[in-house]
């Protein structure tokens, strides 16, 4: 008798455990991210971390340079869509996953996220929200001035020219 008493208090406090460690897990597992429409649904917090961390250093922003404060609430507001930045941000991704799966045959992980190859968001930022369109100095041989820049010695001539 004793012992069945014992065996049934270690099962109530196993099936109690069991229990607990399942509700405990479930919020973990539905702690979903709420406007995800580029990156994986089920990308973990660690990830997605590591995915803004990358795309704020490339660019040499802070989160707010995408995201919103909510003044009420005195904090960011991660999932509201209203900084266009945010949006062209999404294109961007969309860019890049297109140009290394179609040009540097890149995979997808097994989160469906195309894995890390030829061309990132620190390629063409180098650090910088807005990299301009530049065409490179210093093209006068006998192909002449790139197409498209003032003719040679103009009043307009590109900067480099008067630093020689
Ligand atoms: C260059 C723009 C940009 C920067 C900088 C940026 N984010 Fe984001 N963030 C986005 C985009 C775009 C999404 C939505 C991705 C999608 O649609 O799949 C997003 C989504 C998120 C989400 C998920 C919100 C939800 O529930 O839908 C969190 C949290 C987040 N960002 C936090 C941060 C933090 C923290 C930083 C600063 C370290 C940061 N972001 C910097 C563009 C940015
Ligand atoms: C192939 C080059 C290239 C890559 C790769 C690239 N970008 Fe861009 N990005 C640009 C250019 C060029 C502009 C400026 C576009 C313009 O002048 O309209 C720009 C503009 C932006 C802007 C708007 C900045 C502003 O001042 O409004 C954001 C945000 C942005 N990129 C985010 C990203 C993120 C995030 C990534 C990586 C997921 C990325 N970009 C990858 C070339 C690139």
């Amino acid at each position: 008798m004793l012992i069945n008493k014992k065996i049934l208090v270690t099962l109530c406090l196993s099936s109690v455990i069991a229990v607990v460690a399942l509700t405990s897990m479930k919020p973990e597992d539905e702690h979903k991210f709420k406007n995800l429409k580029v990156l994986p649904k089920n990308i973990t917090d660690k990830q997605l971390d590591n995915v803004m961390d990358e795309w704020a250093h490339s660019l040499g922003v802070h989160c707010n340079f995408c995201h919103v404060r909510n003044e009420a609430e005195k904090k960011m507001d991660f999932v509201s869509d209203a900084k266009p930045e945010k949006e062209m941000a999404r294109k961007m991704y969309k860019m890049m996953n297109k140009l290394n799966q179609k040009y540097f045959g890149a995979k997808k992980d097994s989160l469906g996220m195309v894995m890390k190859s030829g061309v990132n968001c620190y390629s063409c930022h180098r650090g910088e929200s807005h990299p301009e369109v530049k065409v490179p100095e210093g093209r006068r041989g006998p192909g002449g001035p790139p197409p498209g820049a003032p003719a040679p010695g103009g009043a307009s001539a590109p900067q480099g020219d008067h630093k020689q």
